[in-house]
């Protein structure tokens, strides 16, 4: 038994969406939350799966969390002091990839941690080798035993830390770290990402001294505590991009709200090269996407920030398979972010992929068919071209996009896309809602 959307396509998405506080962001920022023995207020948290099992864990291990309104869960107030345990070893942790945040917050505020290590992940191999790399070089003994990271420190000693690779994870988890170090860290070719600017924004209101975070050099002061704070999370940029892209595959006219337009710009600049219109709002905090012709082909490759995000690949990649000639998308940041393919060409699409590339010849429509979300930006790509074809397309699997996308199918209800979550038993329930869909079709 699961959760499956049921999508009638056709219906061109139009109105205004409210974007939610940004996952990434988030799951970093309440990593920080812990760090004081003070409580600390986050806003505009995202309300889906991954922060609630983030928030559990941390409860978990002794942090106090409390929703001020209970009919409000985007703002949770977090008070670090009744922390009893530094081994993070639950269900919730092994659900949730950047539970590993854990480890930087710990063992900067404890000199301690023991932290389960995430379960696999369909888009790649995930190492964490950067990470360890920057607790080590900051003086922690660092091994895995039993898929459970043990980290452990006399003392912090700030230090220069050049990462191998571009990572946002193990950026964010040197920074928590580093926070309470003795001493100046460096952080060198650090990632860029509008969320690691969050997560250090949010330290700085907590007595943290970090400088230069959104550039390849940030520079991190150690301080001996960290206080209460009060923080609101940045809008969430992919969430956005979904959306602005599905106005796009669906040649509607949607307004996304709630965001930071030049988190978007490298979106933007995207969706305008295949002929979409986007228009800045005059408050600066909206962003009009309309598209009334067929889009047009281009080349998508995914980079570090500010470069194209590869969150937003598989989304790009359903609008081009709509759009007037062939287009050549290169995944560079992850191994595996091409599984939406042969879920596509069940729906009529045209595209191959060979090694980091896929080769897109765009169709003139998709058609409805019963397809797999194996991960949270494909599932929403799914959803898009569900929205796009003709007829009627089940998402199995949705598990996947809940945990990242707040709401999502009361969003696009609200735009007038035609989709309902339905609970379904076996097969043959999912036939029968099929056919229902599709009797109302015809
Ligand atoms: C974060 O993952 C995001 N997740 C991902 O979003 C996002 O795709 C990714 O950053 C890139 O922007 C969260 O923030 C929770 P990385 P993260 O470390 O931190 C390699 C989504 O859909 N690497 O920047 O794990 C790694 O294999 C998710 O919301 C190492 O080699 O990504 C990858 O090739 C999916 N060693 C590259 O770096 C390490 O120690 C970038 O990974 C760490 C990473």
């Amino acid at each position: 038994m699961e959760e499956q959307y049921f999508i009638k396509g056709g219906n061109p998405l139009v109105g205004e969406v409210e974007i939610s506080g940004a996952k990434n962001s988030a799951l970093g920022i309440l990593a920080a939350a812990i760090m004081a023995d003070e409580d600390v207020t986050v806003r505009n948290l995202p309300d889906v799966s991954d922060i609630r099992n983030f928030l559990e864990a941390i409860r978990l291990i002794g942090a106090q969390v409390v929703y001020p309104d209970p009919d409000d869960p985007h703002v949770v107030k977090i008070n670090g002091r009744g922390i009893q345990s530094l081994e993070a070893n639950n269900d919730y942790i092994r659900q949730i990839r950047a539970s590993y945040y854990l480890i930087g917050a710990l063992l900067g505020k404890y000199k301690e941690a023991a932290v389960a290590l995430p379960g696999g992940c369909a888009i790649g191999a995930r190492p964490i080798n950067q990470h360890q790399k920057g607790f080590r070089a900051l003086g922690a003994d660092v091994h895995i035993c039993n898929g459970i990271i043990f980290t452990k420190a006399e003392r912090l000693i700030g230090k220069s830390i050049y990462l191998d690779v571009v990572s946002v994870g193990a950026t964010i988890n040197i920074m928590l770290a580093a926070s309470m170090a003795e001493g100046t860290t460096i952080i060198e070719n650090a990632a860029k990402e509008p969320h690691v600017v969050d997560v250090a924004q949010m330290l700085n209101q907590m007595g943290a001294d970090i400088r230069g975070a959104g550039t390849s050099r940030i520079r991190i002061y150690g301080v001996r505590k960290l206080h209460g704070a009060d923080h609101e999370i940045i809008p969430d940029q992919i969430e956005a991009g979904t959306f602005m892209c599905a106005a796009a595959a669906t040649r509607g006219d949607v307004t996304v709200t709630h965001v930071i337009p030049q988190h978007l710009e490298s979106i933007t600049a995207k969706l305008v090269d295949m002929g979409a219109m986007v228009e800045v709002a005059e408050t600066n905090d909206a962003l009009r996407v309309w598209a009334p012709d067929r889009l047009v082909s281009t080349t998508i490759k995914t980079l570090p920030h500010p470069g194209f995000p590869t969150d937003m690949q598989s989304q790009f990649a359903v609008c081009l398979t709509l759009a007037e000639g062939t287009s050549l998308v290169t995944e560079t940041i992850f191994e595996n972010r091409f599984q939406y393919a042969d879920e596509l060409t069940k729906m009529g699409a045209n595209l191959t992929v060979e090694g980091t590339t896929a080769f897109i010849q765009g169709v003139k429509g998709l058609t409805g068919a019963t397809v797999a979300a194996m991960d949270l930006r494909a599932g929403a790509a799914l959803v898009i071209a569900g929205l796009a074809a003709e007829g009627v397309t089940c998402v199995e699997h949705i598990k996947y996009i809940q945990r990242g996308y707040e709401r999502f199918e009361e969003k696009i209800r609200s735009l007038g896309g035609d989709i309902r979550r339905v609970t379904v038993h076996d097969r043959e329930d999912q036939k029968r809602e099929l056919l229902k869909l599709q009797l109302e079709v015809i």
